[in-house]
């Protein structure tokens, strides 16, 4: 088996056992080995299946059914550029057009480095603060198309 494919399966080998192979635990499971990948691989998802005797069908519904799970590779930093009513009417469609021209990627997408995924969301209660951009969790208010770079050159 080559080194990475081993690697991958001691790492989620070791994820199974921390919850006794549980299948209860499915949704701990695929979160813990999405917090070591960034998204979920086929292998893992496939020794998940074996180890917890479960159909391997039932484990990509469940991993397509929670958005915080990804079957894709993902980027180390998630950018989420609101578009929900507040921050539409005040310029959010151009902050996320920079964006994606700064990136070179379209929402939904993740840079070729895996750097940054970028998606849309609506609305997340801060209406007042709009637009919203928020990287990682950190929120940024008043964006403008010209404070983008600046809030990208944030992560490495
Ligand atoms: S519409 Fe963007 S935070 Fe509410």
């Amino acid at each position: 088996m080559p080194t990475v494919a081993k690697e991958l399966a001691e790492k989620v080998q070791s994820v199974l056992t921390g919850y006794d192979n549980d299948k209860g635990m499915l949704v701990s499971i695929l979160q813990d080995i999405q917090a070591e990948y960034n998204y979920l691989p086929r292998e893992a998802l496939e020794q998940v299946s074996e180890r917890l005797c479960t159909p391997l069908s039932q484990v990509y519904s469940v991993a397509t059914f929670f958005k915080a799970l990804s079957l894709v590779p993902r980027g180390r930093h998630l950018i989420n550029v609101c578009l929900g009513t507040a921050c539409h009417v005040r310029g959010a469609v151009r902050v996320l057009e920079t964006m994606e021209r700064d990136l070179d990627i379209k929402s939904g997408e993740t840079t070729p480095d895996l750097k940054f995924t970028l998606e849309t969301v609506n609305c997340v209660g801060a209406c007042a603060l709009g637009p919203v951009v928020i990287v990682d969790g950190e929120y940024y208010g008043q964006m403008k198309t010209d404070k983008v770079k600046d809030v990208l050159a944030n992560y490495t």
